[in-house]
């Protein structure tokens, strides 16, 4: 078993007196894809800001390759997408491009930046517009764009589908599939257990701040005796106990 390039070592937090994450443990291995599934407010984005550093937690540990996720050297390796992305207004596609790409020590280049555009089907006229006037779609696109041409190790997507239409849906999916053969690895939030199904080789249910669940799809169908994702998915989280 390879070491993993992530884990959450007993993690807990509390907003005030609300307990908000409980003992959350779970690891991602190099290469691994996978799909962190809740109810609203089960806590799964602020999990992803504790790792991130964006937010304190009490108790427990977060690495990543080994390092405490709080030291900056340590989230080097990875390219985040946030819940609600909103880029700068003010700056172009292009412009917004290429400060992550500077951010992330790449220079410009033509050819990938178009290529990853015609990848997420986002047209490349978008480079030279303004930001403020894209549609909600385009703008996740963007950075969605921005993500896949930073060429980090570890992807941490949080909701990367919202806002897509189908067809760009597809898209994304087959990207973010791709990932496993680049031997990248992914964390990514969802609503949508079939896209979860779809992409990852395992997934984590987060109930009310504790961990209902972690293995395979599968596994979950199988032991909860339940042909559907959704079913199984619900009756997992009416017998998880330890929630908050
Ligand atoms: N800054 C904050 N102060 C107080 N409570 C907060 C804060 N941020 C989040 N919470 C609470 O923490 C809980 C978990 O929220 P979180 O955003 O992590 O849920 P989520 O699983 O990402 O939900 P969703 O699927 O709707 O995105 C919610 O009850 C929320 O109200
Ligand atoms: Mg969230």
């Amino acid at each position: 078993m390879p070491a993993p390039i992530l884990s959450f070592k007993k993690v807990s937090k509390s907003f005030g007196r609300v307990k908000i994450l409980d003992d959350v443990e779970f690891s991602v291995a190099p290469g691994q894809l996978l799909g962190l599934a809740g109810e609203n407010g089960a806590g799964k984005t602020t999990l992803l800001k504790c790792m991130l550093d964006f937010c304190s937690f009490d108790s427990g540990a977060i690495e990543i390759k080994g390092m405490p996720s709080t030291r900056p050297s340590a989230r080097a390796c990875l390219t985040f997408l946030p819940e609600r992305f909103t880029p700068p207004w003010f700056l172009t596609g292009r412009e917004f491009i290429r400060a992550t790409r500077q951010i992330s020590g790449s220079d410009w280049d033509d050819q990938s930046v178009l290529s990853t555009f015609a990848d997420l089907d986002l047209a490349p006229s978008c480079l030279d517009k303004p930001v403020r006037t894209f549609s909600k779609g385009m703008t996740q696109k963007l950075g969605l764009a921005a993500c896949f041409l930073s060429r980090k190790e570890l992807f941490v997507l949080d909701e990367p589908m919202s806002g897509l239409d189908p067809s760009a849906r597809v898209h994304v999916k087959k990207m973010l599939q791709r990932l496993k053969n680049d031997g990248k690895s992914l964390v990514f939030t969802s609503h949508s257990l079939a896209d979860i199904d779809e992409i990852c080789d395992d997934m984590v249910v987060l109930h009310c701040g504790s961990v209902a669940y972690s293995g395979s799809p599968g596994m979950l169908l199988e032991r909860q005796g339940e042909p559907s994702l959704e079913r199984a998915f619900l009756k997992c989280i009416e017998s998880n106990v330890h929630g908050r």
